[in-house]
């Protein structure tokens, strides 16, 4: 098993491709601490990953809360002596162009998208260079490499993101920290609800995915969840400050 006896902290983990990730992960041989907002969801992935025989423990943190983030990450060293990777990924999408999206939906796709991946990175860093190692996955998304219509903040704090992992890459390569950006295009999960409904419902949103991604289809959790375990274990070890994004083509389409 790649991960073996790993530690691993990934955020918004109750559903979609963050419990991809964390499953994935466990069955590679980490023990995956879940910290997503809700209570329920961040039990029920952990409770799926146990009874496949995994290592999993649910530890509910909202990470738009900086002490929840801090008791987060020292609970998981304090409990389980080291924190080898953190797979930041609890993200928001709020609809409109620049006269649409609110002040309000602004600074909260900051405050989520942006920020909250910086205070998770700046608490795990010193945990991860006293053990020699890291790896920090901030989830972007493919609308941080390229230009889309009417999700101005989205849009904007996505590609803040990746700068912010090339940045991170470049500071702690000599502490074999490494930092990669994950840029999903169309996963079918219940984040794209905003999006689906602006464009005006299911339909409209099967068929842009069908007529738009040049492989004419969603991509399945499991096939984003192959790439985080390729980020997060050695397989990428000499990988870092990339954004790789896994599309189905879309963003050069
Ligand atoms: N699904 C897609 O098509 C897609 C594509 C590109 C990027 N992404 C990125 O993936 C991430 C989420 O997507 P998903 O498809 O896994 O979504 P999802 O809706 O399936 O799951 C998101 C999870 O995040 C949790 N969450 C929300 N706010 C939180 C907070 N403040 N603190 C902790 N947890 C929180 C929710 O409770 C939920 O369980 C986002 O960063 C998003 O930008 C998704």
């Amino acid at each position: 098993m790649i991960l073996e006896d790993r530690v691993a902290i990934v955020t918004g983990a109750g559903s979609g491709i963050g419990r991809g990730g964390a499953e994935i992960m466990a069955r590679e041989g980490a023990i995956v601490v879940i910290a997503d907002l809700s209570p329920e969801r961040s039990e029920e992935t952990a409770a799926g990953i146990v009874k496949e025989g995994g290592r999993a423990e649910a530890r509910p943190t909202d990470v738009a809360d900086d002490s929840a983030m801090e008791e987060l990450i020292k609970g998981t060293v304090g409990d389980h002596g080291r924190l080898d990777i953190l797979h930041s990924h609890a993200g928001i999408q709020v609809e409109g162009g620049l006269e649409e999206v609110t002040l309000e939906g602004m600074d909260d796709s900051w405050k989520l998208n942006v920020r909250a991946h910086f205070v998770a990175a700046r608490l795990a860093v010193p945990q991860m260079k006293a053990h020699g190692r890291g790896s920090i996955i901030f989830t972007s998304s493919n609308s941080g490499v390229f230009v889309d219509a009417g999700i101005l903040a989205y849009i904007t704090t996505k590609a803040a993101v990746i700068m912010m992992t090339k940045q991170i890459a470049l500071d702690y390569a000599k502490f074999n920290i490494r930092c990669n950006a994950l840029c999903p295009g169309w996963v079918d999960t219940p984040f794209n609800d905003p999006y689906m409904r602006q464009m005006g419902g299911r339909q409209a949103l099967e068929e842009y995915v069908q007529n738009q991604i040049p492989m004419g289809r969603w991509a399945t959790v499991g096939e984003i969840a192959e790439s985080i375990l390729y980020l997060a274990s050695d397989r990428s070890s000499f990988m870092t400050g990339q954004a790789l994004v896994i599309d189905g083509g879309e963003c050069f389409g």
